[in-house]
């Protein structure tokens, strides 16, 4: 049994100012006519039967359950009160799994990555399953292409069973001195951020590496409360859980990761740079959505939501408008956007 684990709890910041902290990115149809979240659960469809668990914030939780119902899907919803990262997140999902079913493979997926082929992408769960079921923590690798921070990398090791690999070392997010060399080695890959393990592998590794946070978890699944068809998890209990992500907590400390590669057309939409790069572009190599006049432009993304906008002479930006705000920024420096969200949400 395969259960999906889709991670919606992101502020998806650097997609300001379209994607606000009230409606972040993962409800947002950023690519198709379906959001991100939308598109996410119904790409599990021919891998498995199970209902997905799906965990927010409790601020989504009607435009989750919302977008979920015009998809016909029925998952169990877990609401956080408070983000405290990925490791909890799914530590609440293996819990409650645990407490209603024999020990479940879980098929941890963000709520916000584009795959162009499902095809490649259900051979390499496929390719998972056995060493998932034998107990390793396995993670699908991406062929890295440039020197990115903001991913973790994967030093392939050993061959393990026909299309898997040990995982030799797992460094999150290393700087970019660290990730140029070892994108120049060739030995390394992109973590995708998807996982596949038994339910059951995950709490040892918890246990191990993280009790504080299984603790907490525990607690907060204990002190659970159904509301409709949400669980609210233990307010308190949760509140009071250590932050911190599936891949410092977990990944980059067990023995027992294991790779296997996937050429899907992934992309993680993490920034304007990275929906420009897989959007289809026009004969100048521009993104342009709305009522946009591009003269002399190109390798731009434009979006406009409220009025016309219009570029003259301009490259390799990306111009954002919406009620409310307006980004302009060259296109190489759109991973700070986040400071600017950030920023803002301070100075309230
Ligand atoms: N429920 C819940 N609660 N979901 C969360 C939380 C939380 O507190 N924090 C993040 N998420 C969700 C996000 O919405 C996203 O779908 C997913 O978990 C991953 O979180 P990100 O914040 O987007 O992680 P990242 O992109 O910085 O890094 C991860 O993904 C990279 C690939 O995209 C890591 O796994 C990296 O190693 C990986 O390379
Ligand atoms: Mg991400």
């Amino acid at each position: 049994m395969i259960v999906p684990v889709i991670l919606a709890g992101g502020a998806g910041s650097r997609l300001w100012p379209l994607s606000r902290s009230q409606h972040p990115k993962q409800f947002m149809p950023l690519i198709d006519n379906n959001s991100m979240l939308q598109e996410t659960l119904k790409r599990v469809d021919g891998i498995t039967d199970a209902d997905p668990v799906l965990i927010c914030n409790e601020e989504h939780r009607f435009l989750a359950a919302e977008q979920v119902r015009q998809i016909g899907k029925t998952p169990s919803i877990l609401l956080e009160p408070e983000g405290r990262n990925t490791a909890p997140a799914i530590a609440l999902a293996a819990l409650k799994e645990l407490d209603r079913k024999e020990d479940p493979l879980l098929l941890v997926l963000a709520a916000d990555h584009y795959i162009k082929k499902i095809d490649a992408f259900h051979l390499a769960i496929e390719s998972a399953l056995s060493l998932a079921r034998e107990g390793k923590l396995v993670t699908f690798g991406i062929v890295p292409t440039h020197a990115e921070t903001g991913y973790g990398y994967i030093q392939q090791g050993n061959a393990l069973g026909k299309q898997g690999f040990k995982v030799a070392s797992f460094v999150e997010k290393p700087d970019s001195s660290t990730a140029e060399s070892y994108l120049a080695s060739g030995d390394f890959f992109w973590n995708s951020g998807m996982f596949l393990f038994r339910a059951s592998r995950y709490i040892e590794e918890l246990e191990l590496h993280a009790p504080d946070i299984l603790r907490a978890c525990r607690r907060a699944i204990d002190e659970g409360q159904q509301d409709l068809d949400f669980l609210r998890v233990g307010s308190e209990a949760f509140k009071g859980c250590p932050e911190n992500s599936i891949d410092y907590a977990v990944m980059e400390k067990t023995d027992s990761a294991a790779m296997v590669s996937l050429d899907a057309g992934w992309s993680d939409i993490g920034s304007w740079a990275s929906l420009w790069d897989i959007s289809d572009k026009d004969a100048n190599s521009n993104v342009l959505h709305g009522d946009v006049l591009a003269e002399a432009t190109s390798k731009t993304l434009v979006q406009a939501e409220h009025r016309l906008v219009a570029t003259l002479g301009v490259d390799d930006l990306v111009i954002v408008e919406t009620k409310d705000a307006v980004l302009v920024a060259h296109k190489n420096k759109v991973q700070d956007v986040k400071k600017i969200a950030t920023a803002l949400k301070q100075s309230g």
